[in-house]
């Protein structure tokens, strides 16, 4: 006899992204209800609705904006909700002058991932958040990345919402559709130094510090987000390897 389907009702914003589609399969796979979230001004929704479709996954696309997400929250009133978003360096550099509002991490990193905490906060449903947020993050940090992840993890732990925090290293790999060589080069570079210093004694450095890949994180988020016994925590990611 098969296993009945998980019960469950998860919504993923951050779905197109390298993590967020693996994190979309592997719910769907798991047999639960998986919502996409998909911005509506994406030149890829009908793609993307396709693509989930086929997955076993519906597409929401309420736009990112208070009320709205505010009330698909309460409409949809998931058991999980993941903040798997994040702008880059390139993003900006491309919509620098772009009509519309500048993407920067305060506004994206932090403030979507606000939203969008504050949405799920008023959904009724008191859903476990899993905020995909980075290995370093402090609230000492300097580092503008850094920074609005450490006020997103804030925001997040005053919310009163069971939670997951995980803070992975370098998420690449060759199944990456967007190319970011630098970043490919980098983590071939950090695991290189690090499997040296690992030989050398330095396990746990390597063990935090040494690259992952979107399926493999993917597995661990959602087996930590469904686990019935799981405490409301930050899991650093030596804790992320399925
Ligand atoms: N890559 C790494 O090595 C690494 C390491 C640690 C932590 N992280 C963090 O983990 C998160 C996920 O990583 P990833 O590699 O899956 O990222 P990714 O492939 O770049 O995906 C980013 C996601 O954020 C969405 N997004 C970006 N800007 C947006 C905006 N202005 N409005 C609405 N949605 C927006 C994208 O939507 P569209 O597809 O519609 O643009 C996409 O769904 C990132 O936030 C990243 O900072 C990454």
């Amino acid at each position: 006899m098969s296993a009945p389907p998980a019960a469950f009702a998860a919504f993923v914003a951050g779905a197109t992204g390298y993590v967020g589609r693996e994190v979309v399969r592997e719910l769907a796979r798991r047999g639960g209800r998986t919502v996409a979230h998909v911005r509506p001004d994406s030149p890829r929704v009908a793609e993307w609705r396709e693509r989930f479709a086929h997955l076993g996954a519906e597409t929401d696309t309420t736009p990112w904006a208070p009320e709205p997400m505010a009330a698909t929250l309460a409409r949809l009133a998931p058991t999980h909700v993941f903040a798997l978003l994040g702008t880059t360096r390139a993003r900006m550099r491309r919509t620098a002058g772009v009509a519309g509002p500048a993407e920067s991490y305060d506004a994206v990193d932090y403030g979507l991932t606000r939203l969008l905490i504050r949405a799920s906060a008023g959904a009724g449903s008191r859903p476990r958040v899993i905020y995909l947020s980075s290995v370093g993050v402090n609230g000492t940090t300097r580092n503008r990345y850094l920074a609005a992840r450490w006020r997103a993890e804030e925001e997040l732990r005053a919310s009163g919402l069971p939670y997951i925090i995980a803070r992975p290293s370098f998420i690449t790999g060759p199944d990456r559709e967007e190319r970011r060589p630098a970043e490919r080069v980098s983590a071939a570079v950090a695991d290189a130094v690090l499997t040296v210093a690992g030989a050398l004694g330095a396990g746990r450095l390597r063990a935090r510090y040494r690259s992952t890949t979107a399926p493999a994180l993917a597995g661990a988020l959602v087996r930590l987000a469904l686990d019935p016994a799981g405490a409301s925590r930050v899991v650093e990611s030596e804790g992320l390897r399925s």
